[in-house]
């Protein structure tokens, strides 16, 4: 089978964010890129019962390669991602608090320095219909520079040179999000990092966890 660890990984990645509260139902989408194709998650299949041969790959050009399903319906906006940016993986979901926090704000404050792990402050791409190309060119340039983004109205999107880091990303940016709602709901003023703060935070996070014989 063509891509065949890459449409196991996400499958696995599909089943991750399940099982960490990530997604509703069928909602969110993975894909791994090789070359000049990608292996993506198939449209509105249960992940419980999603195999590795439902995973479909598609050439950068858009033209599917293998596999019968029908692909992601984000297909345009996961081809425009690859080919503005590195990402050799990319995985969208709707969890709650980065859903929710998206509806108030059109950049996530910086309350918490964790946003450095996604570059620095995160943007939310303005609304455009779930699918289409304006979707795609939105979430594009809200990811300029950085490892995730929100969509308005829909939910949030993390990239990576590895699936495994993309998917890592996602509950960074829920707890980040989640935290940012927790102080706003207290009514009280929210404490803000200056740009400093947050330029230093990125430069002490880039070797955080880097330990000797460890990817
Ligand atoms: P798919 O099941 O077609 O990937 O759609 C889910 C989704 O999240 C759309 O944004």
């Amino acid at each position: 089978m063509l891509l065949e660890k890459e449409r196991r990984d996400v499958v696995e990645t599909c089943l991750f964010m399940q099982s960490n509260g990530l997604i509703v139902g069928t909602a969110g989408n993975v894909s791994i890129r090789v070359d000049d194709k990608i292996a993506i998650s198939p449209s509105g299949v249960p992940y419980e019962t999603m195999t590795a041969e439902d995973v479909v790959v598609f050439s950068m050009d858009g033209e599917r390669v293998d596999g019968v399903l029908e692909p992601s319906s984000e297909l345009p906006l996961h081809l425009s991602v690859y080919r503005e940016t590195a990402a050799k993986a990319i995985t969208h979901n709707h969890a709650p608090a980065s859903t929710a926090l998206g509806l108030v704000v059109d950049e996530i404050p910086p309350s918490h320095y964790y946003s450095a792990m996604l570059g620095g402050i995160i943007r939310v791409a303005p609304y455009a219909e779930f699918g289409t190309d304006e979707l795609a060119r939105n979430v594009t340039d809200a990811l300029k520079g950085r490892s995730g983004a929100l969509m308005k109205n829909h939910g949030a999107i993390t990239i990576g040179p590895t699936v495994k880091k993309a998917a890592g990303l996602l509950p960074i940016l829920e707890y980040v999000c989640e935290i940012h709602l927790r102080a706003m709901a207290t009514g009280a003023p929210v404490a803000l990092l200056s740009p400093e703060q947050m330029a230093d935070a990125k430069a002490a996070i880039a070797d955080y966890g880097r330990q000797p014989n460890k990817e």
